[in-house]
């Protein structure tokens, strides 16, 4: 028996006999972190003998992905993404068209999303410090496939103005 089945075993009666509205379950330890592959057949051993509606959560990074947990998991309440929408913010807009962006309609929409969060903090922020503070981390994730260099010249820029350079930069040649 595995850790992971130990523990949500001896937590099944108690959250069966909760009043809850749902569980979102993310089939992995904590102590885990990422180092290891979410565990959908722990999953799905916690499905069979959960009474509550259970919405699923863990490595859901690309359209296939949603659809395999679906196809497996039909009765789901709902999927719980979260490096996924990180890397590619448009993965919901995929999901409702079930077609994945080419890289030009992904950098468009990346531009705009990036552009008006832009100008919605700017004006409520002081200096470049904060903004930056908040613009820059979404970098760590955004876009996956981007080359090594333009994610670093993104990461490091230390004003506004060289961080909106190294973004188009980064857009543009992506
Ligand atoms: C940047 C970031 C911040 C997170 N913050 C929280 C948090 O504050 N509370 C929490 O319970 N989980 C937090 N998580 C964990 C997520 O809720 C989620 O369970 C985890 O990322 C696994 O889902 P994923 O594989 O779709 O990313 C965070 C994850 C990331 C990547």
């Amino acid at each position: 028996m595995s850790k992971l089945w130990g523990s949500l075993q001896a937590l099944i009666p108690i959250l069966n006999d909760a009043r809850l509205a749902h569980i979102t379950l993310h089939p992995r330890l904590g102590c885990e972190q990422y180092k290891k592959p979410a565990d959908v057949e722990e999953f799905a051993a916690f499905a069979a003998e959960c009474k509550h509606t259970l919405i699923y959560n863990g490595d859901i990074l690309t359209l296939q992905d949603i659809e395999q947990i679906e196809a497996r998991f039909p009765t789901l309440d709902g999927i719980m993404i979260g490096r996924g929408l990180l890397a590619n913010p448009a993965l919901g807009i995929e999901y409702k068209q079930r077609k994945v962006l080419t890289d030009k309609e992904l950098c468009e929409r990346v531009q705009a999303m990036h552009d008006a969060m832009y100008q919605a903090m700017s004006p409520r922020l002081q200096g470049n410090t904060q903004l930056l503070s908040k613009m820059v981390p979404y970098w760590e994730y955004l876009m996956p496939k981007m080359e090594k260099r333009y994610r670093k010249a993104i990461l490091k820029a230390n004003s506004a103005d060289k961080f909106m350079q190294a973004v188009n930069c980064a857009l543009a040649n992506y």
